[in-house]
């Protein structure tokens, strides 16, 4: 008996990184997934690396700015599995540049993706949450539904070189307040969590390396100085940057029954004292 036996679990950027742990352990409690991911590839081998788990799972692929991706995102999940339980806004990246350098593209790129694209999917999944919530309700069940979006250190503590970033991470614990305002009265507990250095290909990089991940058209420079790394580690109580792993326990503590009281609520994954 997995403790999300039967629910089902949609979370964006579950190709690679963090959200791909995320997926695995919810599907290793029994939850059935909805995997997304901008690249087609990591998208689908997540789907069968789940599947070979024992897990149900199907791949929504897309950018999750799209202006119809929303709408085909809760669609999959209700026309596959008839139901959402939990939904996690976590596909993302990073375009820094200090303040004077940044653009209005990159500004706009990263506030759609980390901002306006969690607000448009929890708003197509409004209308299918109240009528779930409305069914259990008639039926005398007592469900308790699941929203955790995930924001960054760089939104809690300012993180220079990341104006668009550590706004928009910001922006998503407003949001995070204001919705579990909006839908307790559906017992749904809506939740954030920042991580701060999780070791995936955004950080593993060397920045000064030049490396670069494609978003759709266009070629953005990725990862971190390798001082800067050895500092962070230094700093850090806990002496390291956390992995995928540990980063996907911080999310799954939102998704699992012993949070039914907890909501509007944000917690660092982070190994560091704020
Ligand atoms: N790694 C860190 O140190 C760190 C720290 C704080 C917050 N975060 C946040 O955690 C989340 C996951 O990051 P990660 O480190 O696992 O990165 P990652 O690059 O390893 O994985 C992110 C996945 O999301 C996908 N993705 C990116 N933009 C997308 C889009 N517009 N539509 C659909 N899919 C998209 C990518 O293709 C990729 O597979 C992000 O929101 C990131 O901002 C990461």
């Amino acid at each position: 008996m997995g403790k999300l036996d039967g629910k089902v679990a949609l979370v964006t950027g579950s190709g690679r990184g963090i959200g791909r742990a995320i997926v695995e352990k919810l599907a290793s409690e029994g939850a059935r997934i909805v995997v997304n991911d901008l690249d087609a590839d990591p998208a689908h081998e997540t789907v069968e690396v789940l599947k070979k788990m024992g897990a149900e799972a199907v791949a929504c692929v897309g950018n999750v700015t799209s202006p119809d991706f929303a709408e085909r995102f809760v669609g999959t999940a209700m026309n596959t599995f008839k139901g959402i339980d939990i939904l996690v806004n976590n596909a993302g990246y990073t375009w820094d540049d200090v303040i004077q350098k940044m653009t209005d593209e990159q500004w706009y790129a990263i506030l759609d993706c980390h901002m306006t694209a969690p607000f448009r999917i929890l708003r197509a999944a409004y209308p299918h949450i109240k009528a779930l919530h409305a069914a259990d309700v008639a039926d005398g069940r007592e469900v308790y539904r699941k929203i955790v979006n995930i924001s960054s250190t760089s939104a809690l503590n300012g993180n220079a070189g990341q104006m668009n970033y550590s706004s928009a991470k910001a922006g998503v614990i407003g949001m995070t307040r204001a919705l579990a305002r909006e839908w307790g009265r559906f017992n749904v507990n809506v939740n954030a969590v920042a991580f701060g250095l999780i070791h995936t290909r955004m950080t593993a990089a060397d920045a000064k390396a030049g490396a670069t991940v494609r978003i759709e058209n266009r070629e953005i420079r990725v990862g971190l100085n390798p001082e800067m790394l050895k500092t962070h580690a230094q700093r850090n109580p806990l002496g390291r940057g956390g992995t995928p792993e540990e980063a996907a326990g911080g999310v799954y503590l939102f998704c699992s029954p012993e949070s039914n009281y907890i909501t509007g609520q944000t917690i660092a994954v982070a190994g560091n004292l704020q």
